[in-house]
């Protein structure tokens, strides 16, 4: 019995929430997941959950069964994606909800190491940078093991906006939001690039001033909360953003670091096998 769970690829989710669900149902549209376990609090959600993504199968790529479980499941999974979490309403600040989801993040990790899970674990919790670090405290994984969905959110913004803005497509536009995934964040010019040329050579050469773009990280910065304003809910991209940021160089938050825990390497790829510093003029090295 015991070797058939391992032979299987198994995904839980905790929170079935916005950004739960959201993660969830685009696991629906990835190959190679044999079982996806829902957890939540309220397990009536979990369930109910469980069982309407399970009549989207039916037109669905795979072959993933998905049902709701609990704790017990977790020594056979290879991934949970931690999603249960007080979410940000409108005005308020992602450091606003430590007290609340430090006490949610450290019950479900303790869950977890009592349930002897020993894979991957994404946090995506605000304030997630703090969240990753208490979630790897409170689990006893490795530090390689515990990865928060970082500043991919705000990466991924800051490449619609420079694309947008320059004309060309976000997927051409290497840029990177580092440091803290909230107000303190930063855009690291020196290593941003389209396609392979430096986007600093790209501005001199245009005439464009570096001092147009600094209305973008203003934007990419705030636009968070423009849209929980506008949606009056929360934002639900960050899940599975992080989990596509597992095959890429992505920002994402390590649940360690050589200077200070919570400011951390916000560059890893994959993060449980290699974490990069990226090379910092001397003023991103002080803001990182
Ligand atoms: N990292 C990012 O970029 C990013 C972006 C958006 C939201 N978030 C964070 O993601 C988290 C979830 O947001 P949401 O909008 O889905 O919230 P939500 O309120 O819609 O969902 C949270 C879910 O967690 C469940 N839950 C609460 N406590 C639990 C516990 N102890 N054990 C198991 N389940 C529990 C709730 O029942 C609920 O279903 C929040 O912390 C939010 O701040 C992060």
């Amino acid at each position: 019995m015991a070797d058939n769970l391992i032979s299987k690829r198994r995904i839980m989710l905790v929170g079935t929430g916005f950004v739960g669900m959201s993660f969830a149902y685009s696991m629906l549209h990835e190959k190679g997941i044999d079982e996806m376990v829902l957890v939540d609090v309220n397990a009536d959600k979990a369930k109910g959950e469980a069982m309407d993504l399970t009549d989207g199968l039916v037109y669905a790529d795979t072959k993933m069964k998905v049902y709701s479980g609990s704790y017990a499941d977790a020594e056979y999974c290879n991934v949970v994606v931690l999603t249960a979490g007080a979410a940000q309403r409108p005005g308020q600040s992602r450091l606003e909800l430590v007290k609340i989801n430090a006490q949610i993040t450290k019950g479900v990790c303790e869950e977890l190491k009592k349930n002897k899970f020993n894979g991957i674990l994404l946090v995506a919790n605000n304030p997630v940078d703090i969240m990753t670090y208490v979630a790897w405290k409170a689990s006893g994984l490795p530090k390689e093991h515990v990865i928060g969905s970082g500043t991919v959110l705000d990466t991924a913004r800051l490449r619609v906006e420079l694309g947008d803005e320059l004309g060309f497509a976000p997927s051409n536009i290497h840029a990177y939001i580092l440091g803290e995934h909230g107000d303190s964040s930063f855009i690291s010019w020196t290593n941003s690039y389209i396609g392979c040329k430096s986007l600093l050579e790209y501005l001199d050469e245009k005439n464009i001033s570096l001092a147009r773009l600094q209305t973008i990280y203003e934007d990419v910065r705030d636009k968070a909360y423009k849209i929980i304003d506008l949606k009056k809910q929360r934002i639900t991209e960050s899940a599975w953003l992080c989990a596509e940021s597992l095959r890429r160089s992505s920002t994402t938050s390590a649940a360690f670091s050589p200077f200070l825990p919570i400011r951390t390497a916000n560059t890893a790829s994959p993060a449980t096998s290699s974490v990069r510093q990226p090379s910092l003029d001397p003023t991103e090295r002080r803001r990182f």
